[in-house]
C-alpha cells in the first residue's frame, strides 16, 4: 500500500505541451443529469473543465438543456430524450448510439438516477470499446452489468462505502474492515477495472497495485464533492489516457484543494463549487513543483 505523497503526484501529472491542441487533452462525452439532479454533471463538467480536458459534450435529458446552458459555458450538449419526471427515456440510446463513436471516452452516472433509461445508456456505453468512467447512480446499475465489465477498454469506478457495498455483494461493516481484501479481489476478477474506493481515507486499486490518500477534510463531506472529484478524473484522463494515474492524481488534487481552501475558508462552509475553484491554485503547485 503505497501513501500518496505530493512529489509523487507532482512526478505522474500530466503534462502539457507547447505543440498541443484541443484534440491533444481528450474529447469527452459526459453521460447524466435529471432535472432533479441537474448540479451533479454540472459540477461534475466545470470540474473536467478546470482539470484540463480538451473538448467536453454533455449528453443530457432535453428538459435540463437550457439550465445546463445557461451554466456551463465552454461545454457542448446533446439533449436526449427524457420522460415527464425529467429522465432519460428509452429513446435516448438510439440517440446514444448514433453519437458514441465521435468521442474518445465517456463519463457516466452524474444525476442520472436509476430508471431503465439510464439502465440502457450504461448497457450501450459497456458495450462500446471506449474507455469510461462509472460514478454515482450508474454504479448501482452496474450491478446487473457487471460481466460486461470483462472488457478490452480502460474503466474507472468511483463508489462511496455503501456503493462499493452493493457492487461487491458485502455489507458495509465488512468493507469498513476488509476494504483492501475486497477491492483486491474485485480488481483479480475484472483486471481492466480501476477502483477509487471513497472515504475519508481514499483507497485507489488498480491490479496488484494500492495507494492510500491521507489528505483533506471533512469540508469535503457534502453531496456533489465526489461529482467533483468524478470530473477531475475526466481532465487528467483525457490528458494522460492512463486511468490509473488519473485516478491516483484525481484523489490527491481533489483532497489538496480541500486542504488549500481550509487555511482561508472553514471546513462548515466550504462547498464542491469552492474546491473546483481551487484547482487552478492545486495545479500551480504540482507543475511548480515539476519544474
Ligand atoms: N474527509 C475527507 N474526504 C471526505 C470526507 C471526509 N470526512 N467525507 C467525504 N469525503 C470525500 C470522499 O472521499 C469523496 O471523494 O468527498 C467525496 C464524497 O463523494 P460521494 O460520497 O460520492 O458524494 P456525492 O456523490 O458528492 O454526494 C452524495 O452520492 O450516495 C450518492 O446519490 C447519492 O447524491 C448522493 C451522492
Ligand atoms: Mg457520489
Amino acid at each position: 500500500m503505497q501513501i500518496l505523497e505530493e512529489h509523487f503526484i507532482s512526478e505522474i501529472l500530466p503534462k502539457r505541451k507547447e505543440d498541443s491542441h484541443k484534440g491533444t487533452y481528450g474529447k469527452c462525452l459526459m453521460i447524466g443529469g435529471s432535472a432533479r439532479m441537474h448540479g451533479a454533471i454540472t459540477l461534475c463538467a466545470k470540474a473536467a473543465l478546470r482539470s484540463g480536458i480538451g473538448t467536453l459534450t454533455l449528453f443530457v435529458p432535453s428538459c435540463i438543456r437550457e439550465i445546463i446552458s445557461m451554466k456551463l459555458d465552454e461545454a457542448m450538449l446533446i439533449p436526449a430524450p427524457c420522460n415527464e419526471e425529467g429522465y432519460f427515456s428509452l429513446e435516448a440510446t438510439s440517440l446514444l448510439e448514433k453519437e458514441l463513436s465521435q468521442f474518445e471516452f465517456v463519463v457516466i452516472g452524474n444525476g442520472i438516477g436509476r430508471g431503465i433509461g439510464a439502465r440502457k445508456l450504461l448497457e450501450t456505453v459497456l458495450f462500446s470499446h471506449l474507455p469510461c468512467i462509472i460514478d454515482g447512480d450508474a454504479l448501482y446499475l452496474l450491478k446487473d452489468y457487471k460481466h460486461l465489465l470483462h472488457r478490452d477498454a480502460a474503466v474507472l469506478l468511483t463508489p462511496h462505502p455503501k456503493e462499493l457495498s452493493y457492487l461487491s455483494a458485502y455489507p458495509l461493516e465488512e468493507i469498513k474492515i476488509h476494504r483492501e481484501q475486497i477491492l483486491a479481489a474485485f480488481c483479480e476478477t475484472y483486471p481492466n477495472v480501476c477502483i477509487i474506493a471513497k472515504d475519508a481515507k481514499t483507497m485507489i486499486a488498480y491490479q496488484k497495485d494500492f495507494f492510500l490518500n491521507v489528505i483533506g477534510n471533512h469540508g469535503l463531506a457534502k453531496g456533489g464533492s465526489g461529482d467533483v472529484l468524478c470530473g477531475i478524473c475526466a481532465g487528467l484522463y483525457g490528458q494522460g489516457k492512463d486511468m490509473k494515474t488519473s485516478a491516483i492524481c484525481g484523489v490527491y488534487v481533489h483532497a489538496k484543494a480541500a486542504d488549500l481552501l481550509k487555511e482561508s475558508m472553514s471546513c462548515t462552509s466550504m462547498l464542491p463549487s469552492d474546491v473546483i475553484e481551487k484547482l487552478s491554485d492545486v495545479f500551480c503547485l504540482l507543475e511548480k513543483r515539476e519544474n
